[in-house]
């Protein structure tokens, strides 16, 4: 594995025990989790989206009965629960508490029994080896070191089990709008790595590096109802935590750029809407642990 994005000291955790960043005294981005945190409460109104696209990760896995799985940042539990169903022992861990509590919700509604926990993908709460799948939908990526996050990931399965997660890629609608977005604001400091270069394969493949072998991609679409590009915009506005950030800052402090976003938001939306949806492509990545 690559150290290219971490700066943590040593990260050669995949045979130690614990997680390798206590984030009470030694996480350098525990401000940036901590907002994190609060802004991804929205997300519950996008659960629906997803949901498709976690059928579509766990067929790319294929479940064998109790097979012990973890979805990281789990959101709303949309994977855990499709996984779950399909009889697998299902461990859910995401940072933020309010969608854990819709998670339990579904996992009810759904009949199954999902062990949820509240943690930070950067510092699992589990021991080496523990799981036989480690999943991640549109989760992982954005946690601010790469290598940190990889690292928990593959520490916590067990040899021969598989990684899976899917990502935005980097020149598509949702790269592009990761792109704009940070156009028009500072970089925060530090600065957390781009979610989406976890959509370039050649940087997955640099990053999962020798810890893997059988590194495999496929893509697909997921498709966004909205009733015209500004539509989705606002909805943007008032759900993802990354937009409704940047449009609150811009609001406060220059209200004419923020006109120039919204602009150039809808423009870039333009691109990929027709029939009153959005086109977001993603790309799904699986590998299996050396
Ligand atoms: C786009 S949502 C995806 C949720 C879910 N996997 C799905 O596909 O519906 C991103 C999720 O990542 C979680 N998240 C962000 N940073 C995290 C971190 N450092 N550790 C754990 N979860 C994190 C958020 O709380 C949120 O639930």
């Amino acid at each position: 594995m690559t150290r290219r994005d971490d700066d943590s000291g040593d990260n050669d955790t995949t045979s130690g025990p614990g997680p390798i960043v206590d984030p009470r005294d030694t996480d350098p981005f525990g401000a940036f989790k901590a907002a994190q945190k609060q802004r991804w409460a929205s997300f519950v109104a996008f659960e629906m989206l997803t949901t498709p696209v976690a059928a579509r990760l766990v067929r790319f896995v294929g479940v064998a009965p109790g097979q012990r799985w973890l979805d990281v940042a789990c959101g709303t539990g949309v994977v855990a629960v499709t996984a779950a169903r399909q009889g697998a022992c299902v461990t859910g861990l995401d940072l933020t508490p309010d969608l854990l509590v819709r998670a339990r919700e579904h996992a009810a509604i759904g009949g199954v029994s999902i062990d949820w926990h509240e943690g930070d993908v950067e510092a699992l709460p589990f021991g080496d080896g523990t799981f036989d799948v480690v999943v991640s939908e549109f989760g992982h990526i954005f946690a601010p070191r790469p290598a940190v996050a990889l690292a928990e990931m593959l520490r916590v399965l067990r040899r021969g089990g598989t990684i899976a997660f899917a990502s935005w890629p980097p020149e598509l609608f949702m790269g592009r709008m990761f792109a704009l977005a940070a156009q028009y604001q500072p970089p925060p400091d530090p600065a957390p790595a781009p979610p989406a270069a976890w959509g370039d394969p050649a940087i997955v493949r640099e990053r999962l590096g020798e810890a893997v072998q059988d590194v495999g991609f496929d893509r697909g679409r997921m498709h966004t109802p909205a009733l015209s590009p500004a539509h989705y915009r606002i909805r943007a506005e008032q759900t993802s935590a990354a937009i409704a950030r940047l449009v609150e800052t811009l609001a406060a402090t220059d209200p004419d750029r923020l006109d120039r976003f919204r602009r150039d938001y809808d423009a870039l939306t333009a691109e990929y809407f027709g029939g009153n949806v959005v086109r977001q492509d993603f790309l799904l990545t699986r590998a299996t642990k050396r």
